[in-house]
C-alpha cells in the first residue's frame, strides 16, 4: 500500500454529514426514479459526483472573500486574478467567466465557423456540446493506450500525434482554426498529459499556424503527474512545469471549479489581441463586462488564491496520494478499476464488476444505486446511460467500449477514514456482487438524458 502523505492542513470549520438507513435510501432512491442526480445532497453521506465546485476553500480564500470589491469596472480583485494567471499561466489577456463551459462558449463563438473541425485528446461533454453549438465538429485523438483500461502507460492522457497529422493532411489546416489538449484528460479517466507530448502536438501543429489552447482544469494535478513520472522534470517545480506547459500553448479555458480550489468560476486565456477583442464582446453580451465575468468580486479573489494554492507540492502530494490510495485498497481486494488511477477520480469497471448484467441493463446504473444503498455513497455512471445511441432508422442501440463508474475526490474536503469506509463499502459490495440485478429505463428525456431520466430494477 503507498505510503500515506498526511493533510497539509488542519480542520478549522465542520460540516455535519448524516447517514441514513438502508430502509430510508430505499424509500429516497424509488421517489428519485433510481437517479442519484434527484437525490438531495443532504441525504447523501459520502459524495463522489464531481470533485467540481465541491472542494473546501482555505482560510486564506475565505478571508479573500472580505476584500472582494464588487465595483462594476476594475475591481482590486480582477487584478488579483490578473497576477495569478500571468505568474502561473503567462498569457498576456484573459477573461473571466463563470464557469469552464462558458469559456468555451465564448472561444468557439469567437474562432470557428460552421464545418470547421477540432482536434483534441479528448473533448470533455461540455467542450464537444460547445463545438457541435457552433456547427463544428470535434475530433477526439486519443492514444491507444488511453482506450486499455487495464495499460500501465505512465501518460494515457496523451493526444495521438500520427492522427493529428492525418486529421490536417486530410480536412487542411485552414478547417482547423484551434486545437485541443485537455489536461489532464477526465474523460480519458483523468490521465495525465506529458510534456513531451504537448511539445509534438505544437510541433504538427506549428507548421500550420494552428494555435494550441489548452483545456486546464486540472492543470496542477497534471504537473504533478509529468514531476513524478516525465523523464528529466523530477527536479523542477511545479510553478516550472506548469509554465513550460503552458508557453507551449497560445490559450486556455479553465473551469477554476476544480484546480482554481474554488467553488465557482473559470477563466478563458490568450495572447491574440484580436481574439481578446473578439472574444471581449461576446463576454460582454453573454456573461459580464471584461473585468468580471459572470462573477463577483470576492470570487475572483477566492480564484486567485486558489490557483496559486493548487500548486503546493504537499496538498498534491496529498490528494493524488489519496486517489492511489482508494484505488489501491480496491486493486488489493480484487475490485476491478481502470488502472492506473487518474488524479482526481477512482473509476469502476462496472463491466468486469457486474459480468452477469448484459450492457443493456445498464451495469453502471445498476452499480451506483447499489452503493448508495449499500453505505449512501453517491458517484456517477459513465456509461450506457451517459453515452448509448440509439440509430434512429434501425431504433438500434450502439453501446460504449467502457461502462464505468466514477468516484471523484472533491478537494481538501474527505478525510481517509472517509475513503476507508468507501473503499470497505465498495469490497463488501463486490462480495455480493451477483445479488445485483440490472436496470432499465421508466423515463428517458430526448437528450442529455442522465440528469432527469428514472430507472427500475428488471
Ligand atoms: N473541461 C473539463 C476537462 C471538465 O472536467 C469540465 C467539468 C469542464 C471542462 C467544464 O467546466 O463545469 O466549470 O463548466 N467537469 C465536471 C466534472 C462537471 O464533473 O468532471 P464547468
Amino acid at each position: 500500500m503507498p505510503r500515506l502523505v498526511p493533510e497539509p492542513y488542519r480542520i478549522k470549520v465542520v460540516e455535519p454529514i448524516r447517514q441514513t438507513t438502508q430502509a430510508e435510501r430505499l424509500s429516497l432512491l424509488s421517489a428519485a426514479g433510481f437517479n442519484l442526480f434527484a437525490v438531495r445532497s443532504e441525504d447523501v453521506y459520502i459524495d463522489l459526483l464531481t470533485d467540481s465546485g465541491t472542494g473546501a476553500m482555505s482560510d486564506s480564500q475565505w478571508a479573500g472573500l472580505m476584500v472582494g470589491d464588487e465595483a462594476y469596472a476594475y475591481c482590486r480583485n480582477y487584478f488579483s486574478l490578473k497576477d495569478a494567471i500571468s505568474d502561473i499561466f503567462g498569457f498576456r489577456h484573459f477573461l473571466p467567466t463563470h464557469q469552464g463551459r462558458a469559456a468555451e462558449k465564448v472561444l468557439f463563438s469567437a474562432m470557428l465557423k460552421p464545418g470547421d473541425y477540432v482536434p483534441s485528446n479528448t473533448h470533455f461533454d461540455t467542450t464537444h456540446a460547445n463545438i457541435e453549438a457552433v456547427g463544428a465538429h470535434p475530433v477526439d485523438l486519443p492514444i491507444r493506450q488511453g482506450l486499455d483500461p487495464t495499460s500501465h502507460f505512465p501518460f494515457k492522457g496523451n493526444m495521438d500525434v500520427d492522427g493529428l497529422l492525418r486529421l490536417i493532411e486530410e480536412v487542411g489546416a485552414d478547417r482547423i482554426p484551434l486545437a485541443m489538449l485537455t489536461i489532464t484528460n477526465n474523460s480519458g479517466g483523468g490521465q495525465p498529459v506529458s510534456l513531451a507530448n504537448v511539445r509534438a502536438v505544437k510541433a504538427v501543429l506549428a507548421p500550420y499556424h494552428i494555435p494550441l489552447f489548452i483545456d486546464a482544469c486540472r492543470y496542477a494535478e497534471n504537473a504533478y503527474f509529468i514531476r513524478q513520472r516525465e523523464a528529466g522534470c523530477s527536479d523542477k517545480t511545479l510553478s516550472q512545469i506548469a509554465a513550460e506547459v503552458f508557453a507551449l500553448a497560445d490559450g486556455c479555458t479553465m473551469s477554476a471549479k476544480k484546480d482554481g480550489l474554488a467553488n465557482m468560476g473559470g477563466f478563458l486565456a490568450m495572447n491574440d489581441d484580436r481574439l481578446f477583442e473578439r472574444a471581449g464582446q461576446l463576454l460582454i453580451l453573454w456573461e459580464g463586462f471584461l473585468t468580471y465575468g459572470g462573477l463577483a468580486g470576492r470570487d475572483l479573489e477566492a480564484v486567485a488564491r486558489g490557483l496559486r494554492e493548487a500548486l503546493d507540492e504537499r496538498y498534491l502530494a496529498h490528494r493524488i496520494g489519496q486517489v492511489s490510495y482508494l484505488a489501491q485498497r480496491l486493486l488489493d481486494a480484487g475490485v476491478p478499476i481502470l488502472e492506473p488511477p487518474g488524479g482526481h477520480a477512482v473509476y469502476l469497471d462496472a463491466r468486469r464488476f457486474l459480468p452477469h448484467i448484459p450492457q443493456e441493463q445498464l451495469p453502471g446504473q445498476a452499480l451506483v444505486v447499489s452503493l448508495y444503498l449499500a453505505g449512501g455513497i453517491r458517484a456517477v455512471e459513465i456509461g450506457s446511460v451517459m453515452f448509448a445511441t440509439k440509430n434512429r432508422q434501425t431504433g438500434e442501440w450502439k453501446y460504449p467500449e467502457l461502462e464505468l463508474v466514477r468516484l471523484a475526490i472533491p478537494r481538501r474536503v474527505y478525510t481517509q477514514t472517509h475513503l476507508d469506509y468507501v473503499a470497505d463499502m465498495i469490497i463488501e459490495l463486490n462480495a455480493r456482487r451477483s445479488d445485483i440485478r440490472g436496470m432499465r429505463f421508466t423515463y428517458e428525456p430526448p437528450f442529455l438524458r442522465h440528469f432527469t431520466a428514472r430507472f427500475e430494477f428488471v
